[in-house]
């Protein structure tokens, strides 16, 4: 594909996002003169490298995002790796690299606002792409949720759902270097085995080979002891089946709701079983985090770097495929962090 093309959502997308709700397009190159003046007025020009997809665009898609709406006929919005090509913006640098809310293009005039939320790229990161996945945003809202909001303790048998991807994977494994037992929730065989096998989780349960009953019975199998902490990155049934599950003292961490985000009607479980369990329930929001992500780089760098936890990306290819990737990982087919490299 040439320089310049933009994907836009075309419509709002009524229940699971299908491919031709987006469209990709040409853009308009900025004239000489107008590139200049778009520098002097503190404009920065950027290549992109590589887009994060994330659960949370279906939201914004629907207008019920905290980040705000994308509407149709707007480019997608999300972030992305940039690097620097001409900056009028005395803050960046050219040839950095750095996270931006880029938007799904393949090159983007970035202003003085989306610097402002950007973050440059740890040259200790490598590949360059974990820093929007289990070294980014991802790895942060894991991280936090984890150790500031889960108080799991070694011995603890912990419950992590969307297990195989950036979020949950990394959850499952720091709870495992804490000592924990840890049980994953994914769907399909591949995910399970790569959890099992190479992530060093104990169990795993994959929730698409039957109904809530089975889930149930399969939460209960692993669990005989009850969930002492349930990281939640779905809600729904699969929320309402580990709730049934919670052990005494439980703590619960609200995480995601992926289930209803393609506008599936809000469900949740019965509060009777927080006042059972004695349980602490707490909501999580990345953005309250940020002040973390160098440690948290740190530390997750490290335990990649040992060889102690694992990661794994799903990769396309090509700014036209970004509706397909988005359309897959919203179907729950994705093996890994979602990403499009360009
Ligand atoms: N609170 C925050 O600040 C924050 C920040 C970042 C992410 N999140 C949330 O954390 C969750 C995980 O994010 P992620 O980036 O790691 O995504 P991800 O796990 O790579 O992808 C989402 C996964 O959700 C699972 N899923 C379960 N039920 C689903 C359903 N009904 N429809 C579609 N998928 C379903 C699918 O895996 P299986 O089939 O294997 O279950 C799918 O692969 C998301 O809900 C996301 O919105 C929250």
């Amino acid at each position: 594909m040439s320089a310049l093309h933009e994907v836009r959502l075309r419509r709002t997308p009524e229940g699971r996002p299908r491919e031709d709700d987006f469209v990709c397009v040409p853009a308009e190159p900025l004239a000489a003169d107008a590139g200049a003046a778009a520098l002097a007025q503190g404009q920065t020009l950027v290549k992109v490298h590589a887009l994060s997809l994330d659960p949370y665009l279906r939201s914004a898609m629907a207008g019920r995002h905290l980040s705000g709406a994308i509407q149709p006929g707007e480019v997608v919005r999300g972030e992305g790796w940039v690097e620097v090509l001409a900056s009028g913006d005395a803050r960046v640098a050219v040839g950095t690299h750095w996270v931006a809310a880029c938007g799904w293009r393949n090159v983007a005039w970035l202003d003085a606002a989306t610097w402002a939320a950007a973050r440059p790229i740890d040259q200790n990161i490598q590949p360059r792409t974990w820093a929007l996945g289990v070294l980014g945003m991802p790895g942060l809202t894991a991280w936090a949720g984890f150790t500031r909001l889960a108080q799991a303790r070694a011995g603890d048998t912990l419950v992590v759902s969307a297990a195989a991807g950036p979020v949950g994977a990394t959850v499952g494994q720091l709870a495992r270097l804490a000592g924990c037992r840890v049980v994953g929730i994914a769907g399909g065989p591949e995910k399970a085995r790569w959890l099992r096998e190479v992530a060093g989780f104990d169990a795993v349960i994959d929730h698409r080979a039957g109904g809530p009953p089975e889930l149930r019975v399969a939460l209960k199998a692993a669990c005989p002891q009850g969930i002492d902490v349930y990281f939640d990155n779905v809600g729904g049934d699969v929320l309402q089946a580990a709730c049934e599950q919670l052990a005494v003292g439980a703590r619960v961490v609200l995480c995601g709701l992926i289930a209803q985000y393609s506008g599936a009607a809000p469900s949740g479980p019965n509060p009777a079983l927080f006042i059972r369990a004695r349980a602490t329930v707490r909501g999580l929001v990345v953005y309250d985090h940020w002040d973390a992500l160098p440690q948290m780089q740190a530390e997750v760098g490290a335990h990649l770097r040992a060889g102690r936890l694992h990661t794994r990306e799903d990769l396309a290819h090509g700014l036209a495929q970004a509706p397909a990737a988005f359309c897959r990982l919203m179907r729950g087919d994705n093996q890994g962090k979602a990403l499009v490299l360009l």
